[in-house]
C-alpha cells in the first residue's frame, strides 16, 4: 500500500516498507543542463572493464552516458578488451622520461583519457574487486604516472586534477563496495574530483535491466557527472530543470 507526500512540488508515493527503491515510480528527477566549457561541448568517456559485450556493465555505462548526452554532452564508450593494455612492468620510465615505454594500446587510450572531462570507469564484481581488464588499466594510469605522462616536454602535466571520475560496479550478488573501494581509492590517490558511483545487481547478461534501482542509479550518476563538471569549470551548480517523469 502506497501514501503520498509532497516533495518539492511533486506527489511522491512512498512504499510502506519505508525502502525507497521499493516503487521509483512517481519519484521526481531532475534533468540537467551541460555547459559548455569554453566554446566545446563537455565531453565524458566511458570505460568498460567487462570482458562481456552487452553484459551488465555495459548496459550500466550506456545509461549514464545516455543520460550525460541528453544533457547536451559529447561522450564516448570504450571497451578495454578490444585493447591490447600490458601489466605495469614497474620499470619507472614515466618517471624519469614522462612517458611509458611499453607498446601497447595505452598510447591509444592516453589522449582520450586527458581529453576528457569527466571518465565513467564500469567493471563488473570478480572475486570480490574489479576485473583483471580494469586493473591493468588502473596501474598503468595510477600513482604519480598519470601526472609524469600527461606533461609534455619533460614537465609533469596535470593528471586526473581537473578530471570528474565515476563508477559503474555490476555484481551478481556481493562485493560491490568492494570493487569500488579499488576504484575509489585509485581516484584520490590520483587526486581525481570523485563524481559518484552506481551499483547494479545480476548474474546473467541483461540482468540488470530488471534491477530498477541499479538502472536508476547509474542514470542519477550521469546527471551528477554533468553537475560536477559544470561546477569544476565554473558553471555552478543549479542547472537543473526539474520534471515529474521517471526516466529509466
Ligand atoms: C570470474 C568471475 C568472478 C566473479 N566474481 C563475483 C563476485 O565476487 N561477486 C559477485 O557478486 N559476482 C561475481 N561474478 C558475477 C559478475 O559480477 C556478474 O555476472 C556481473 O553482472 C558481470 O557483469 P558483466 O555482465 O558486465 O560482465 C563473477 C563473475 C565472474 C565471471
Amino acid at each position: 500500500m502506497m501514501d503520498e507526500f509532497s516533495m518539492q512540488g511533486f506527489n511522491v508515493k512512498r512504499p510502506e516498507s519505508g525502502n525507497p527503491f521499493a516503487n521509483l515510480e512517481g519519484m521526481p528527477v531532475t534533468t540537467v543542463k551541460a555547459n559548455l566549457i569554453g566554446d566545446r561541448k563537455m565531453k565524458v568517456l566511458g570505460i568498460c572493464g567487462s570482458p562481456r559485450r552487452h553484459g551488465n556493465t555495459q548496459i550500466m555505462l550506456e545509461k549514464v552516458l545516455e543520460v550525460c548526452e541528453e544533457a547536451g554532452a559529447e561522450t564516448e564508450f570504450l571497451f578495454l578488451r578490444d585493447h591490447d593494455i600490458k601489466p605495469c612492468d614497474a620499470c619507472e620510465t614515466c618517471g624519469r622520461h614522462k612517458k611509458c615505454h611499453i607498446k601497447d594500446d595505452l598510447h591509444l587510450i592516453l589522449p582520450k583519457l586527458w581529453a576528457a572531462d569527466g571518465i565513467v570507469i564500469g567493471s563488473p564484481v570478480y572475486g570480490m574487486g574489479v576485473s583483471a581488464h580494469t586493473r591493468l588499466l588502473l596501474d598503468r594510469i595510477g600513482g604519480f604516472h598519470a601526472a609524469w605522462m600527461s606533461g609534455q616536454d619533460g614537465k609533469d602535466g596535470p593528471g586526473f586534477t581537473r578530471t570528474v571520475g565515476g563508477a559503474v560496479l555490476a555484481a551478481g550478488r556481493v562485493g560491490g563496495s568492494l570493487a569500488w573501494s579499488s576504484l575509489v581509492a585509485e581516484f584520490s590517490l590520483d587526486q581525481w574530483i570523485i563524481g559518484g558511483a552506481a551499483f547494479g545487481y545480476g548474474w546473467d547478461r541483461g540482468e540488470v535491466l530488471k534491477d530498477q534501482a541499479g538502472m536508476w542509479e547509474a542514470a542519477e550518476l550521469g546527471k551528477r557527472m554533468v553537475r560536477m563538471i559544470n561546477l569544476v569549470n565554473g558553471g555552478g551548480w543549479e542547472s537543473d530543470v526539474r520534471t515529474d517523469t521517471m526516466v529509466l
